[in-house]
C-alpha cells in the first residue's frame, strides 16, 4: 500500500540541485516521508519541463512529467511553479508547506533566511553552508549530527557536497587513530558557476575561465565548513580545490598527521568496517576496485572510500582518496535532513523560535 507523505515542502531554485533533490525524492517513491508541491525557478515552465525530462548526466526522468496550464504534473502529481526573484513575492503560507527546501544559492545570511519566514515559510532547508555560524541555527551533515534538532529551528543548513563527504570520515579517525592535522585537496567536477569557454561570470577571476580547459583552483570554505561539525579540529585543518573538466562526480584527496602509528590496513579497516556493518551504512561505502570517477555517476552516497589508494609514508601520515556524486550523493542528504527535521519539529514541544517583522 501506498503511504501518503505526511509533509508539504517547496522547492526555490530549481537548477542541478533542485532538479536532483525532485528526482532523488521519486526514486525513493513509496519511502518519501514528504511531497514536493511547489517549485519557485526563474526559468520558464517549457524549460523547466524540458530540464526535468531530459538530464545529461542523470539520464531521462524515470517518470511522465507534462505541463498542466501553469503546473508541472509528475506522475500525476501537480506541482505549482512559481517564477519569483524574491522570497518576498511568493506566498508561503498559502501553498500549506511544512519547509521550503532552498536550493537556488542565492541566499547566504540569517537576514536572507529570515525573508522567508517573514513571507510564511515555516522553515528553510539550505543547499549551501551559510556564512558564518552565527547565520544559521543549525548545520547537519547527516550521520554525524542531525540529533542536534530540537525541532524548535528555523533555519537548517545541508552542509557542503564536500563536507559531507570529509566530516564522517575524519569523525571516524579522529576517535579511531587521532587526528594531529588535515590538509585536504578537493577534486571537484565543473559547475554552472563556471562558463564553457572564458566569459564574465563571477568576482573569483579563475571562474571566468573556461570550464572545460583547465584545472582550476578555486577558492573554498571546506576546511572552516568541516570544523563547524568537528570543533574538535579547529585551527588544525587547512583545504583546497581545483576544478576538473568533467560534468559530476568528485574526489578529496586527504593527508593526515594521526595521533599514533598507523597502518593503511588499519585505516581501511576502520572505513570499511563504518560503510559495511557501522552507523554509516548507506551514507559511507568501501571499495578497492580500480574505478573512474564517472562509475559513482548517480550514487547516493556521501562517500565511497577508495581504499586502493590509501597510503601511509611514515608511521604517522596518511593519505586517502574518497570518491562522492556531487549532485546525487548531496541530494539524497537533502532528502534525509529534511525528512528527520520535519518529523522531529512535528513531535517537538520545544516552540519555534519567533520570526523577526
Ligand atoms: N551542484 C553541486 O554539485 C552542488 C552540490 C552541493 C551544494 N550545491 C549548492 O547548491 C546551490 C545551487 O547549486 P546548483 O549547482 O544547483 O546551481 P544551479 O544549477 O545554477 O541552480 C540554481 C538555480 O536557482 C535559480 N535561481 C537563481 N536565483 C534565484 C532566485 N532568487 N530565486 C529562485 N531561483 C533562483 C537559477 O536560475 P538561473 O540559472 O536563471 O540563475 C538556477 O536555476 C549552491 O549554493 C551550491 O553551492 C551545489
Amino acid at each position: 500500500m501506498q503511504q501518503i507523505p505526511l509533509f508539504r515542502v517547496a522547492l526555490n531554485g530549481y537548477g542541478r540541485i533542485g532538479r536532483c533533490v525532485l528526482r532523488a525524492l521519486y526514486e525513493r517513491g513509496a519511502d518519501a516521508g514528504f511531497e514536493v508541491v511547489a517549485l519557485n525557478d526563474l526559468a520558464d515552465l517549457a524549460s523547466l519541463e524540458y530540464l526535468t525530462r531530459f538530464d545529461s548526466t542523470h539520464g531521462r526522468f524515470p517518470g511522465e512529467v507534462r505541463v498542466e496550464g501553469d503546473d508541472l504534473r509528475i506522475n500525476g502529481d501537480r506541482l505549482r511553479v512559481l517564477r519569483e526573484a524574491t522570497p518576498e513575492a511568493v506566498d508561503w503560507a498559502g501553498l500549506g508547506i511544512d519547509l521550503v527546501l532552498e536550493c537556488s544559492g542565492a541566499y547566504h545570511t540569517r537576514a536572507d533566511g529570515e525573508r522567508f519566514l517573514a513571507a510564511g515559510a515555516p522553515r528553510v532547508l539550505f543547499s549551501q553552508p551559510m556564512a558564518s555560524e552565527a547565520d544559521i541555527d543549525a548545520t547537519v551533515v547527516f550521520g554525524v549530527n542531525q540529533r542536534c534538532l530540537s525541532g524548535a529551528e528555523r533555519l537548517v543548513s545541508n552542509a557542503s557536497c564536500t563536507t559531507n563527504c570529509g566530516v564522517p570520515l575524519l569523525k571516524l579517525l579522529n576517535e579511531a587513530v587521532g587526528l594531529e592535522y588535515v590538509s585536504i585537496t578537493t577534486i571537484h567536477s565543473a559547475m554552472n558557476d563556471q562558463p564553457v569557454i572564458d566569459a564574465y561570470h563571477h568576482e573569483d577571476l579563475r571562474r571566468t575561465r573556461s570550464a572545460f580547459q583547465s584545472v582550476i583552483p578555486v577558492s573554498t570554505g571546506l576546511a572552516r565548513g568541516i570544523e563547524r561539525l568537528l570543533p574538535e579540529l579547529a585551527g588544525r585543518i587547512q583545504a583546497k580545490a581545483v576544478r576538473v573538466p568533467t560534468v559530476n562526480v568528485s574526489a578529496l584527496d586527504i593527508t593526515l598527521q594521526t595521533a599514533r602509528d598507523t597502518s593503511a590496513a588499519e585505516i581501511n579497516r576502520v572505513l570499511r568496517d563504518a560503510a559495511e556493518q557501522g552507523p554509516l551504512k548507506g551514507l559511507l561505502a568501501y571499495t578497492e576496485l580500480p574505478h573512474a570517477s564517472c562509475d559513482f555517476n548517480h550514487d547516493p552516497h556521501s562517500a565511497i572510500v577508495d581504499g586502493s589508494q590509501t597510503r601511509v609514508s611514515g608511521p604517522r601520515l596518511v593519505n586517502l582518496l574518497a570518491w562522492f556524486d556531487n549532485e546525487w550523493g548531496f541530494a539524497n542528504r537533502m532528502l534525509d535532513v529534511a525528512d528527520h527535521y520535519l518529523r522531529v519539529a512535528a513531535q517537538s514541544t520545544v516552540p519555534p523560535a519567533p520570526v523577526k517583522d
